[in-house]
């Protein structure tokens, strides 16, 4: 783990100097000088990144909070479960019991939308100004972060949905070429197929959230950006016969997969990876993390490429942290989202978490070979919102998709209920 000595050493003169700014009794202010927060106190900083390399990305940027703001102490309210599958639901029973941490993780685009619209977090443009971000964020994420002219959210990061990641090793056996990428998916069935031969898992997956990962990436694909686009403002029709296409592929696809898929999260589907005994995962980049926290070396021990029919598409999700309405601290809450918002911050997360920095002045030569690509990609490539993580739809259209796709992949597989159940999750 790569900040793993500098965050132990950073909370423990934390600690010190908070014994010390206990004792100080200043009343203060929210200072943004990184030495005067007066205030001090706890900030409970709510997120899912509770482990393995999530928590590395999650522990970098405590490192720097601690350093910009040492009157303040980090308290780790991270819930355990993937794309926030048991977080998501635990933090909607807080804030309805009016118990909000002093800040939460939401993605950008219709996810935020919801916490917006239900009165649930404060407009913190003020802060932008306050900071001297207006102009670091590319304007597509701003527009994503705000409702009404008001911004609701501070970006720390910006992941790719769309990526397979392989194990060479794996890809030889099969008889394949380990540097080949597949233009469609037609060609990448080809190749799942000589991996079946061998006996090893050809795609691995895990739980729901990451079949609904795949599922996005499946649509992208068979549908074309500006289909898939109209999936979410209702200019393409669900039922229509290129959808039954889609999730045919999606159907096919899942056949390749590990059938314990349902009791795993996604480290585990992207240990079968790394450990050799499954060729493919599609899985967001927060998995080249998990590959190099394990010391693994792109191009040797593992590859990557844009899920088949998908290259020039950056499925789009972003992370970013709230000042919920009601929250205990606020001072703490402003100290913590001037870190997320920091330059420092941003590249010390980001390295750490496999994602590429919201702000656009951040150095492309501090980030890995696999980042700089997704760098490229983000500038160049059509921007299509995730699914599976909160850009595309609301989290009560997720969650109905994500019932929908469980009941399919877990037994029901009638391909015509999957596509009317889908129609009917879509159609508010
Ligand atoms: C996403 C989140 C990422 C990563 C991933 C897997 O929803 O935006 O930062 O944590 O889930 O847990």
């Amino acid at each position: 783990m790569r900040n793993g000595l500098r965050v132990a050493g950073a909370l423990v003169g934390t600690a010190a100097l908070l014994a010390l700014a206990a004792c100080s009794g200043d009343s203060g202010s929210d200072s943004t000088d990184g030495s005067g927060d007066a205030a001090g106190g706890d900030v409970e900083v709510f997120t899912w990144w509770a482990a393995g390399s999530e928590k590395a990305g999650l522990d970098a940027l405590v490192s720097v909070f601690g350093e910009q703001h040492p009157d303040y102490t980090f308290v780790n309210g991270a819930v355990a479960g993937g794309a926030g599958s048991a977080a998501k639901d635990l933090l909607q029973t807080r804030l309805q019991a009016n118990d909000p941490p002093d800040t939460f993780q939401a993605h950008a685009g219709a996810e935020l939308t919801d916490y917006i619209d239900a009165a649930q977090i404060e407009d913190i443009s003020d802060l932008y100004d306050e900071f001297g971000v207006t102009d670091v964020f590319p304007q597509d994420l701003i527009d994503l972060l705000t409702v009404d002219g008001q911004i609701y959210s501070m970006p720390s990061n910006i992941h790719r949905s769309n990526m397979v990641w392989a194990n060479p090793a794996v890809l030889i056996e099969a008889g394949l070429d380990p540097a080949a990428t597949y233009a469609t998916l037609d060609d990448w069935f080809t190749a799942l197929d000589a991996v079946q031969a061998t006996g090893k898992t050809p795609l691995s997956v895990a739980q729901t959230w990451t079949q609904v990962n795949l599922l996005e990436t499946v649509l992208m694909a068979a549908l074309g950006a500006d289909a898939y686009n109209g999936l979410w403002d209702g200019s393409t029709d669900w039922e229509s016969p290129e959808v039954t296409a889609a999730l045919e592929d999606f159907q096919k696809l899942m056949s390749y997969t590990n059938t314990d898929r349902d009791g795993l999260d996604w480290p585990e589907a992207t240990q079968l990876v790394m450990d050799g005994e499954a060729a493919f995962n599609v899985m967001g980049d927060w998995a080249v993390a998990a590959f190099e926290e394990a010391d693994k070396t792109a191009g040797t021990d593992f590859t990557y490429f844009p899920v088949p029919g998908t290259d020039g598409m950056f499925g789009f999700l972003a992370d970013s942290f709230t000042l919920p309405v009601g929250a205990k601290n606020p001072d703490g809450t402003k100290a913590w989202i001037e870190t997320v918002a920091s330059l420092e911050g941003q590249t010390a997360f980001n390295q750490a978490k496999g994602s590429i920095p919201a702000r656009t002045d951040a150095d492309p030569a501090d980030f890995s070979e696999y980042q700089q690509t997704a760098i490229t990609s983000f500038a160049d490539d059509t921007i299509v919102p995730s699914l599976a993580h909160g850009a595309a739809a609301s989290v009560a259209v997720l969650n109905a998709i994500s019932d929908a796709t469980s009941k399919f992949t877990s037994g029901a597989s009638d391909l015509a209920q999957y596509q009317a159940d889908l129609a009917a999750a879509t159609a508010e």
